[in-house]
């Protein structure tokens, strides 16, 4: 049977895009090969137990030998690449772990990646691809009337997450330069939906309120990011993936402009509506915090490359998309809870203690 490897399918959009695409009975199966760190969650990937299509393996990118071993026995005719440090705040707090898996487990990958293509044969190294997943911070950050990011526009990465990101995009792209590797690359905004670790603003801020606590809004809540559902992520990532050109890079993005304070905003009333606490409204637990350092101003994504070119759109807008996440995570507060471990605590404690 037919195979695709894919890194960090146990965190957010890795394990949508495994649910989403083994949903289709006649999808290839999937090697789902992620090292478990505090962002994955295995309970997410419960509904695949005891389907033969889907094969986990607790493994580190950077862990040359094992990745050589799953590729020689799964033989993937594709890799889609998501695993990485993803939480900008992290990165502030201890750069290292970026480096390693972001930039050192890219670079593995690539090599084991590479040495397995070359042992296939005409036809399969041509249909070969290997998917890289990255991010529109790489850009940099836009003032209010910049034009949007394109495929063209400079790297300017200004955080250690995105600057990881951008090295390990740079690797990709050399690889295909050098070594004629079948590649893409998708650069994503900001992403939200069901099974988002609630460190991130929207669960994060949903989880808050629906417990009254204190709804951090880092500097004076402008900043502006480019939300897009994952579930349109996800579709982006199949449509480059079966139909994208090798060696280009394809930004992906909702046209969903939106301050910190908006969204926030959006959240608490949908709350008041949805599961209203008797308190007044929740907008009333938002509390201005110091400024991340370094803090990007604005992210804006054309997707026009995309549309044009392989006719992907987004189909939730940010209303609808929303409301659908309220939703989700009033219905799954389990699986909130069973990801708020000790570690969590912690992370909250520690970073939210001024
Ligand atoms: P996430 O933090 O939720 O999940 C990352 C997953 O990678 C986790 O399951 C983790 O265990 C795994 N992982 C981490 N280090 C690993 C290692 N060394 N070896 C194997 N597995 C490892 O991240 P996410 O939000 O799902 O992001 C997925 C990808 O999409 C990342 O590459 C990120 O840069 C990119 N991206 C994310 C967003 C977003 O808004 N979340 C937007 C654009 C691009
Ligand atoms: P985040 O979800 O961490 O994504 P990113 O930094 O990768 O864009 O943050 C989204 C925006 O929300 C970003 O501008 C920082 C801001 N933010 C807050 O204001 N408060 C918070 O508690 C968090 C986690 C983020």
């Amino acid at each position: 049977m037919p195979n695709i490897l894919v890194t960090g399918g146990a965190g957010f959009i890795g394990a949508n895009f495994v649910l989403d695409w083994l949903a289709d009975p006649q999808a290839d199966g999937v090697v789902n090969v992620d090292k478990l760190t505090y962002a994955a969650n295995l309970r997410t990937l419960a509904p695949l137990d005891g389907d033969p299509r889907h094969v986990f393996s607790r493994t580190d990118i950077c862990d040359r030998q094992a990745l050589d071993v799953l590729l020689a026995t799964h033989r993937p005719r594709a890799v889609v690449h998501f695993a990485a440090e993803s939480h900008v705040d992290r990165s502030i707090h201890g750069p290292a772990a970026f480096i390693e898996t972001n930039i050192v487990g890219t670079f593995t990958l690539l090599e084991a990646v590479r040495a397995y293509w070359i042992t296939l044969d005409a036809e399969a190294q041509q249909a070969f691809r290997l998917l890289h997943v990255s991010t529109d911070e790489v850009f940099g950050s836009l003032g209010p009337d910049d034009s949007q990011f394109s495929e063209t526009t400079a790297y300017a990465p200004n955080s250690p997450y995105s600057a990881s990101k951008a090295a390990s995009d740079h690797l990709v792209r050399a690889y295909f330069h050098t070594y004629g590797l079948p590649v893409l690359t998708t650069n994503c905004s900001n992403n939200y939906g069901p099974y988002q670790f609630p460190e991130k603003l929207i669960p994060l801020v949903i989880a808050n309120a629906l417990a009254s606590k204190p709804l951090p809004v880092y500097g004076d809540g402008l900043n502006i990011r480019d939300w897009l559902h994952v579930m349109d992520h996800c579709r982006a990532i199949r449509e480059v993936l079966s139909r994208g050109v090798p060696g280009e890079t394809y930004n992906v993005g909702g046209i969903n402009e939106r301050t910190n304070l908006d969204v926030v905003h959006a959240i608490c009333d949908l709350l008041d509506e949805m599961r209203p606490d008797g308190q007044g409204s929740r907008r009333r637990l938002i509390k201005f915090v110091p400024d991340r350092p370094g803090h990007d101003r604005r992210y804006a994504i054309d997707a026009g490359k995309l549309a044009r070119e392989l006719g992907w759109a987004p189909l939730e807008t940010f209303e609808s998309g929303l409301r659908k996440t309220v939703q989700w995570y009033l219905d799954n507060q389990a699986w909130v809870e069973s990801v708020t471990s000790g570690e969590y605590r912690q992370w909250m404690a520690q970073h939210y203690a001024t």
